[in-house]
Formats: structure tokens, C-alpha cells, sequence
């Protein structure tokens, strides 16, 4: 299989490739950002989702025989004050990009979000109708609906949630700081293992309760989905839900660390101000048991994926 993995140097998408590559599938990734600072044995294609026309010529170029779109913004301020510029990228992009690769007979995976959902649902599966509460979500819920109104595509919508992981590709770029946007486990296994408190958020403003999934393990899920042969949504979350207090314990306990440092904190309020109109949905249950069946396995449960994590951290860090 030829493989067009868009957004390589992020965090799921430099799990796609390496996993990919392990597997012997032929990788060709866009680049966007600063080059990547892993060596790269596979070609590298410069482009900008913001520019419709290249995102056809690099399909007509590459051929591929499927597509996992990966790249996305992700700053819920930018996202929320430039929303016609984050617009056509992120929704008319992933039109465009669907549109070419049925061109050329490509399957399109694109990634999706759990946050399509409110998070006050008891729980949700795959046909349940979403209800975002803040122009990601939107956008993300527009671009399903497009795809999935498009005749003749090939594609599966690849929902993830609360991806942690090592950024293989830029490892520089791990959100390992207390913020808007960071990785809360890698922010936690940081803080720990230099002994320092770990400041959990219990207020509002907070995605209290997810599906936590290691990255490596949502890029097999993405790798079953591109290798697979029907339409629709599926969900490639961690198998279970946890409260960010007990996944804090329990990234403690795998990565052992003192418990005692985890701090549960009232959200930051420079935070708190600078999200004031942006809605977070606060508990995300859901149910995987379809994407499981559809794709030959469900993704790991918590303690499953922290011992995993934990694995990959310390061969990493070796
Ligand atoms: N992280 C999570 O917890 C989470 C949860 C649910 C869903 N998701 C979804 O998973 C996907 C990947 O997220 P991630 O955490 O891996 O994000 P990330 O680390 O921020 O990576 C996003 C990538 O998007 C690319 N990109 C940004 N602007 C672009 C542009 N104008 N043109 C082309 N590429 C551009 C960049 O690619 P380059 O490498 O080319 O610079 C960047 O590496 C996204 O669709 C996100 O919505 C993530």
C-alpha cells in the first residue's frame, strides 16, 4: 500500500508513519511546519492545506492508495478568532482533499474528534448525533457531513480522543507545560519524574472525563481503518473513560511515581479568561464496541496504554 499521511510531524501523525513504516508500507507525508527531526527515509511533500490547487497536484503526484489526514489546527484561540481562515483549511481542505482522492481511487481516512460531542450525553457511539460546543467541533461535524455526502468516496471518519503519546517525528515539540493545548500525560509524567507537584485541572473549562489513547496505538487504528472497506465514523478512542484525577494516579502508579504529588487544582485563570467563550465539553463517554468489531480489535483500556507508554518512554529516553 502507498500511504499519504498528511500533519507527519505531529503527534499522531508521526505515530502513523513510524508504525506505518515498521509494516514496510510506502510513506509520503506533507510538511507544513519545520522539517522533522527524525531522519526521514520516505518523501516528503511540501504543503499548505490553505492551498486548494496543491492539495490536488500532490494527490495526481503521489497516486496514493489511501490517505490519513491527520493535519489540523489545533489552538482552540486561533480556531476561534480567525474562523474563516481556519475554515477553509480545515473543512474546505478536507473537502478538497477527498474530492482528489477520489480522482485518483484513494481511500480517505480523516481524523476526526471526540469533541464533536457536547459531553453530556451518558454515553455516545458512532450514529450518535453530534452536538459540538466550539468551532472545532463544528468544523470537524461539517467536514464528516461533507464527506459523507459525497458519492463515490472512499473514506472512513476516524474519530480520536485525548491522544498522549511521544511525538516520534518532533519530539521537541511535546506539550509537556501546564496550558492551552498540552499533552496532560506527558505534562505529568514530566512533572513527577523531577519530583515537582503536578497541577490537575478539576475546574471548568476542563475535559474532566475521556478516552484517553496512546498515540501509537490510534495509529493502528488508523492504519486498520485505511486498510479497510467501508464508509462511515468510527471510533478510534481508548477503550475506557477515566476522570483526570484517577488517569494522573494511574500514570503515577505505571510510571512509579509519588501519588502524593498530584495536586487537584482549580483551573488556571489566565486559562479561564482566555477560553471565557469557548465551550469544552466536559465528560465524553462512548461507547467502542462497532469500531472494534469493524476493525478486528478494540484500542487499549487505560492500564493497557500507560504500560505500553511507559515502554516506548523508556526506549526512547535510553
Ligand atoms: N491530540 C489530541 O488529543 C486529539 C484528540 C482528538 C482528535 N485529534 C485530531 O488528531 C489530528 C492530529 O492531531 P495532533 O495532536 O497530531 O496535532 P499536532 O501534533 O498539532 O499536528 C497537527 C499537524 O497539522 C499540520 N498542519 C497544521 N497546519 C497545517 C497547514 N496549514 N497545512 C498543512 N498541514 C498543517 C502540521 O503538520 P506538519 O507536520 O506538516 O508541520 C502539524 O504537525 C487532528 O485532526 C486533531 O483534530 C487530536
Amino acid at each position: 500500500m502507498r500511504l499519504y499521511v498528511t500533519g507527519g510531524t505531529g503527534l499522531v501523525g508521526s505515530n502513523v508513519i513510524r508504525l506505518a513504516r515498521q509494516r514496510g508500507i510506502e510513506v509520503i507525508a506533507s510538511q507544513y511546519g519545520p522539517a522533522p527531526e527524525w531522519t526521514v527515509d520516505y518523501p516528503l511533500d511540501p504543503l499548505d492545506l490553505a492551498d486548494h490547487d496543491a492539495i490536488r497536484r500532490s494527490m495526481q503526484k503521489y497516486k496514493p492508495d489511501a490517505v490519513i489526514h491527520a493535519a489540523a489546527i489545533l489552538d482552540q484561540i486561533v480556531m476561534d478568532t480567525r474562523r474563516e481562515f481556519c475554515w477553509s483549511l480545515m473543512v474546505d481542505g478536507a473537502r478538497v482533499l477527498a474530492e482528489a482522492c477520489r480522482e485518483v481511487g484513494a481511500r480517505l481516512v480523516f481524523v476526526s474528534s471526540d469533541w464533536v460531542f457536547d459531553g453530556r450525553a451518558e454515553i455516545v457511539d458512532e450514529t450518535s448525533p453530534p452536538n459540538p460546543v466550539n468551532f472545532y467541533g463544528v468544523m470537524k461535524v461539517a467536514s464528516e457531513r461533507e464527506l459523507g455526502a459525497m458519492d463515490g468516496l472512499n473514506y472512513g471518519v476516524g474519530r480520536l480522543a485525548g491522544i498522549y503519546g511521544l511525538n516520534y517525528a518532533a519530539p521537541s515539540l511535546l506539550r509537556k507545560d501546564n496550558g492551552l493545548g498540552f499533552d496532560f500525560s506527558v505534562y505529568v509524567i514530566h512533572r513527577l519524574a523531577a519530583g515537582l507537584p503536578a497541577a490537575v485541572w478539576t475546574g471548568p473549562k476542563v475535559n474532566d472525563e475521556a478516552h484517553p489513547t496512546l498515540a501509537s496505538d490510534c495509529a493502528d487504528m488508523l492504519l486498520r481503518l485505511a486498510q479497510h472497506d467501508s464508509n462511515g465514523i468510527f471510533h478510534c478512542f481508548g477503550s475506557e473513560c477515566i476522570n483526570r484525577i484517577d488517569l494522573a494516579h494511574q500514570i503515577a502508579a505505571a510510571f512509579d511515581a509519588d501519588p502524593a504529588l498530584i495536586m487537584p487544582t482549580r483551573t488556571d485563570q489566565a486559562v479561564l479568561d482566555e477560553m471565557r467563550h469557548i465551550g469544552i465539553p466536559y465528560r465524553t463517554r462512548a461507547s467502542t464496541e462497532r469500531t472494534a468489531a469493524a476493525l478486528g480489535r478494540r484500542a487499549f483500556n487505560v492500564g493497557e496504554g500507560l504500560r505500553a507508554f511507559r515502554q516506548e518512554w523508556d526506549a526512547f529516553n535510553s
